[in-house]
């Protein structure tokens, strides 16, 4: 199954959460078998040969695949949270939304300066919640850190507020 196979199967749906939005809702994707399984192949070629250490997922749409490209890659899986989820010591860094500010956290001795690190959520948009976890990251000082999304929406310019040299891929583009 191609990469064009697993899009097709993505299901729009107009006008949510707002008038005007056209969703790409990837759970039409995540319940087909072959599609799942194709879309957890074409996710762990791009990172294969790169000596990856940890995947670190942001909850919640990153929590689907993430663990899977970690089981894939023989690497570990970190959660990034909402606020007040995680019982140990965390980091936070909060981000604006579109109305008021979002935050994440990561438990302090989740990663450190050896990992080589894939980031992954579901769907790049204005990338404010990607650059708040790439942040937050990099607090660890990692030796690299790859950003993965499944799906770009290339119109919201999402990958314009990382640093130039964040190597970001997305499998499927809008
Ligand atoms: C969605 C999506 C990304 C984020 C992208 O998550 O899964 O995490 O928004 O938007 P951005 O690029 O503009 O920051 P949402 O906040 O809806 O949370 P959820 O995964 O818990 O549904
Ligand atoms: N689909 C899924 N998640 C999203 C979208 C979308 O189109 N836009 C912002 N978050």
């Amino acid at each position: 199954m191609s990469i064009e196979n697993i899009k097709e199967k993505i299901r729009d749906v107009k006008d949510f959460p707002q008038k005007g939005i056209i969703f790409r809702d990837l759970t039409t994707v995540f319940k087909d078998k072959d599609c799942l399984h194709a879309l957890s192949e074409e996710l762990t070629k791009l990172y294969k040969e790169k000596g990856i250490t940890k995947v670190v997922g942001i909850e919640s749409r990153g929590f689907i695949m993430g663990p899977i490209i970690a089981n894939n890659l023989g690497a570990g899986f970190v959660t990034l949270r909402k606020p007040g989820k995680l019982p140990a010591e965390t980091w936070s860094e909060s981000y604006e939304k579109e109305y008021g500010t979002d935050t994440i956290e990561i438990h302090k001795d989740a990663l450190n300066s050896e990992d080589i690190i894939v980031l992954h959520d579901d769907l790049l948009a204005t990338g404010g919640t990607m650059l708040a976890a790439y942040k937050l990251v990099k607090r660890f000082n990692p030796k690299k850190v790859y950003v993965n999304f499944i799906v770009e929406l290339e119109f919201l310019k999402g990958r314009d507020v990382f640093p130039p040299e964040v190597e970001i891929e997305a499998l499927i583009k809008y």
